[in-house]
């Protein structure tokens, strides 16, 4: 019997659990494969004693319909920057050599990682020093270049669109301007989808800087209209044009510590300075990650679960599946993380959006 190693790693999203099940059905349905799972991303290879678990059928029966992953995973997990205590001190040690050491010396043929650009950064270094690794995408930003969807994405717009559905009613009875504030790091793929399913007035993204007096004059014309609500809708990236104000920095795992308060109270405040409209702010944050996956991504799971695990049986590697123009396919680990993929601004949506009235902030 051959061993195969699947881990999850970076944050969370709904879609993973089904990849491990559909991994682990194919390779039983194989019958030359054992399947194991490394938690916490590289920990569990890293850190003595070893955490590795046996995927059996038994293990991963009806796991498809949760959330998260049973794997868990960890944001600072790199293994060419692991944080490893040396004389009492904790510093960051590549050790990427030991883990394919490590991973050679337990009997593992190949490694499925399922994770985000920075995971298969990681990835391909480790490719490029023997290891036999293969991706799967999943991030709920939809921000992995060479792919049309990441595994959580289409979840996580739905949560969004709920969201702001829910929010509808209540800035209509209250005759407010509501803001949604919705996660995607450095692309405005949630935003854009969730604000366009959602019909919103205004969306936010990172590709565009906004100017706050096309807002201002937007929200004016729409209440002088008689329509008594607005709805906005504000990517976490989203910024201002050069010299407004910039409240917070873009990381490899997302946005820390915003300097003077989230982005959507800043652009609340900024409402309410310019009009006398009531204006209310809800930040979705994590709630977009949790959740059941819903059947666009539990099929995704699917498919680039057997395909990654097809790939691990042809001794292909360096590879990750991807969905192009509505085709499964393998590309290079090296093409899916060559660059970021925000939203082109040349995109169907962004042109569907303009065509429908929805502002976009610029000028
Ligand atoms: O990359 C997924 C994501 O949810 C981003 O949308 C967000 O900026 C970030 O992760 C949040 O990271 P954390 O869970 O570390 O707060």
């Amino acid at each position: 019997m051959k061993k195969l190693l699947l881990l999850t790693s970076g944050g969370d999203c709904p879609g993973l659990n089904g990849v491990i099940r559909a991994i682990v059905k194919a390779a039983t349905h194989d019958g030359n494969w054992q399947v194991y799972g490394s938690r916490r991303a590289y920990c569990g290879v890293l850190e003595t004693p070893h955490d590795i678990i046996h995927l059996s059928d038994d293990v991963v029966a009806g796991i498809h319909v949760r959330g998260g992953t049973i794997l868990e995973t960890v944001n600072k997990g790199n293994p060419i920057a692991f944080p490893t205590d040396i004389k009492g001190k904790r510093v960051l040690v590549d050790r990427s050599n030991e883990l394919i050491n490590v991973i050679s010396e337990l009997g593992f043929d190949a490694v499925i990682n399922i994770g985000g650009d920075g995971s298969h950064k990681v990835s391909q270094h480790l490719y490029e020093r023997g290891l036999n690794i293969i991706g799967v995408p999943k991030t709920i930003d939809n921000d992995l270049f060479g792919t049309d969807y990441t595994i959580g994405f289409q979840t996580a717009v739905d949560t969004a669109t709920e969201a702001i559905d829910r929010l509808i009613p209540t800035a209509q009875s209250h005759n407010r301007v509501i803001i949604t504030e919705v996660m995607g790091r450095d692309a405005g793929w949630i935003c854009l989808h969730s604000a366009i399913a959602a019909g919103a007035e205004v969306a936010l993204l990172p590709e565009i800087p906004y100017c706050i007096e096309t807002i201002i004059n937007k929200l004016q014309t729409r209440f002088d209209n008689g329509h008594g609500f607005a709805n906005i809708v504000i990517s976490e990236g989203a910024k201002p044009i050069e010299g407004e104000v910039v409240s917070h920095q873009s990381t490899e795992f997302g946005y820390e510590n915003p300097v003077l308060g989230g982005i959507a109270e800043q652009l609340a405040m900024r409402i309410k300075a310019q009009l006398p409209i009531d204006v209310r702010v809800t930040v979705l944050g994590h709630i977009q990650r949790g959740g059941t996956p819903n059947a666009f991504d539990r099929v995704l799971g699917a498919e680039y679960g057997v395909l990654a695990f097809e790939l691990v049986k042809q001794g292909k590697f360096g590879l990750i599946p991807v969905h192009k123009n509505g085709e499964i396919k393998p590309i290079s680990l090296k093409e899916a993380t060559s660059q970021y993929r925000a939203i082109p601004l040349e995109h169907v949506l962004i042109k569907t959006a303009r065509s429908m009235g929805i502002c976009l902030g610029d000028t």
